[in-house]
């Protein structure tokens, strides 16, 4: 039966539908491509739809329906942090009632299983160590308030019986599986950090005074290709409920942080991009930036016992796929060196 990626055309989503056709998966996109890039999907029907738009409902049921949905990853959103505090109502109507656009589309085509792209963000201001699901939920902006509520709606109509939802909790995603799916946004560190260096300029640290070892923040580098396997394991999982055994085992909700457990700092960050790019990288070092915790870094423990998935890239490896991301997408002129 066929998995319907929604975002599909996104940094993530390319990564989700090239394993899943890799494994010979049917899989259907829909994007509105106002960030994912269709040539990244080529091969795998794209539908291009605003899931927040008009009509999405309708549009997104014609699609379960004529292409036998039997599962849907739903990655379409807006992601970032200061854009969502310049623009909460985009980031509600986007985030939110896109999402309930997806949801009303599977309650009425019998789309038992969804896999729901949520976010350490849902945390907020986390008090150090490792970050297990149980910990309070306070998100201290609009992005993250919008990822909380997607789960509060997958949790809700997952409670009806309808369906089965799994949201996978994403800390710091980086890397690239394929040199062509490179994160083409700068808005993170590994991707600022690659552009300042290509510009000629020092990359900035955002506060060294942290409670932390060397005094940058630290956070839980994961690889794309990792996460994309969680996405994976997720969907197996919930197939897995559709027999009576699976049923009993598989909860109508769970969120599942999806990190390496292990925390880097930004200046061991630049280091490493330093390594891989071959060239030396030295940082400006700046004043904090207002609302960053010291560190968020994932108790990954509840994924591995649920899904058996755990991150197996490298810091180093995911670093070197970003740097070869970046010279596929700059033609090779990857610094200003
Ligand atoms: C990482 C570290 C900065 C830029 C994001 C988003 C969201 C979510 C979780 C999915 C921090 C430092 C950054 C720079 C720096 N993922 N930094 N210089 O803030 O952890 O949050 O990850 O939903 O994408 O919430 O990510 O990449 O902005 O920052 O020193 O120029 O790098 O202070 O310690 P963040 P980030």
């Amino acid at each position: 039966m066929t998995v319907l990626v929604t975002g599909g055309a996104g940094y993530i989503g390319t990564h989700v539908v090239r394993l899943l056709r890799a494994a010979g998966r049917d899989v259907v996109v829909v994007d509105d491509l106002s960030s994912g890039r269709a040539e990244r999907v080529a091969g795998t029907e794209l539908v291009r739809l605003d899931v927040a738009g008009p009509g999405a409902v309708r549009a997104l049921g014609d699609v379960v329906r004529r292409r036998g949905v039997s599962a849907v990853v739903h990655l379409a959103a807006r992601k970032r942090v200061d854009e969502s505090v310049a623009q909460p109502l985009r980031y509600y109507r986007e985030n939110i009632e896109g999402f309930a656009a997806v949801l009303a589309a599977c309650t009425e085509h019998g789309v038992r299983s969804v896999v729901f792209s949520s976010s350490a963000a849902v945390y907020g201001d986390v008090a150090g160590g490792l970050v297990g699901e149980d910990a309070p939920t306070r998100p201290v902006n609009p992005y993250g308030r919008s990822k909380l509520v997607g789960e509060w709606l997958l949790r809700d109509v997952a409670a009806t019986g309808s369906l089965r939802g799994t949201a996978l909790r994403y800390f710091n995603v980086a890397g690239a599986g394929w040199p062509d799916l490179g994160d083409p946004a700068v808005t993170n560190l590994v991707t600022l950090v690659l552009d300042a260096v290509r510009h000629g300029r020092a990359p900035r640290v955002l506060g060294t005074d942290f409670p932390t070892p060397d005094g940058s923040g630290v956070r839980d580098y994961v690889h794309v290709l990792d996460l994309a396997r969680a996405h994976v394991a997720a969907l197996d999982g919930l197939a897995g409920a559709g027999t009576d055994a699976g049923a009993a085992l598989v909860p109508p909700f769970r969120a599942l942080n999806v990190g390496t457990g292990v925390g880097t700092s930004v200046l061991a960050v630049i280091r490493g991009l330093s390594a891989a790019m071959g060239v030396p990288v030295v940082p400006e070092l700046v004043d904090r930036r207002p609302g960053d915790p010291a560190e968020v870094v994932a108790d990954p423990r509840a994924i591995e016992a649920a899904l058996g998935w755990r991150a197996v890239e490298p810091l180093d490896a995911t670093l070197a796929s970003a740097w070869a991301a970046w010279q596929h997408a700059h033609g090779g002129e990857g610094t200003g060196a």
